[in-house]
């Protein structure tokens, strides 16, 4: 049961985080500037991060250059901005993924090499490739 935490807090967002645990507010995760996301919503929440795995994998390991589940595409469409006008970055709690993740208690080291706002910028360069 790899993903059972994510189960358990998924239960508890779907099912109306307020209501199961009256106490305790879920997290509060920013919409995507568009109408929709690559996969219906649900199965995003589910299974976002053995999409984005995968996709690395093939581009990483296999050389397959497809752009549905681009880590750029997630960043740009999930951008959330501050009352300046500016995008927040991962360190910030509003960002997209850390929304959840915050919540959740998930760490991911993603954003050390990937830019976490659209017009950021990364060390890839010197980075070296993927863990
Ligand atoms: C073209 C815009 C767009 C792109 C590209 C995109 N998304 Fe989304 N995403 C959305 C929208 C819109 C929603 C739905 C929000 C809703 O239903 O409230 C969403 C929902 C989600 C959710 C569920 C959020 C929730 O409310 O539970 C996750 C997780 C997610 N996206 C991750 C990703 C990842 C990872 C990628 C890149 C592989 C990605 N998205 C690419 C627009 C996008
Ligand atoms: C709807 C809530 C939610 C959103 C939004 C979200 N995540 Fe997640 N993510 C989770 C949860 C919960 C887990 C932990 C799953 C588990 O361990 O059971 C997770 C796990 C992951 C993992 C795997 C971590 C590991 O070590 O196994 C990656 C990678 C990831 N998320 C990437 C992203 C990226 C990139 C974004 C933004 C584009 C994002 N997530 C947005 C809820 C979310
Ligand atoms: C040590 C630096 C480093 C870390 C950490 C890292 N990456 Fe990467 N990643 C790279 C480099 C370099 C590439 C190659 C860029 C290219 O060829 O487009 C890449 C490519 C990718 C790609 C395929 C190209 C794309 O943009 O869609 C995905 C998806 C991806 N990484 C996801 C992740 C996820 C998810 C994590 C966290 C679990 C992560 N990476 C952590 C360095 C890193």
């Amino acid at each position: 049961m790899k993903y059972l935490r994510m189960t358990l807090i998924l239960l508890t967002v779907l099912l109306g985080g307020n209501t199961v645990l009256a106490d305790v507010p879920g997290p509060v995760i920013p919409k995507g500037n568009a109408d929709k996301c690559v996969l219906p919503t649900k199965q995003m929440r589910l299974e976002h991060m053995e999409k984005i795995l995968h996709h690395r994998d093939q581009t990483m390991k296999k050389g397959i250059r497809t752009t549905q589940f681009s880590f750029k595409k997630c960043i740009s469409c999930h951008v959330v901005k501050d009352k300046a006008g500016k995008a927040v970055n991962y360190k910030d709690k509003r960002h997209f993924c850390n929304s959840c993740h915050t919540f959740a208690s998930v760490k991911i080291d993603c954003f050390d090499c990937h830019a976490s706002t659209p017009t950021g910028t990364t060390n890839t360069s010197t980075a070296g490739g993927h863990p």
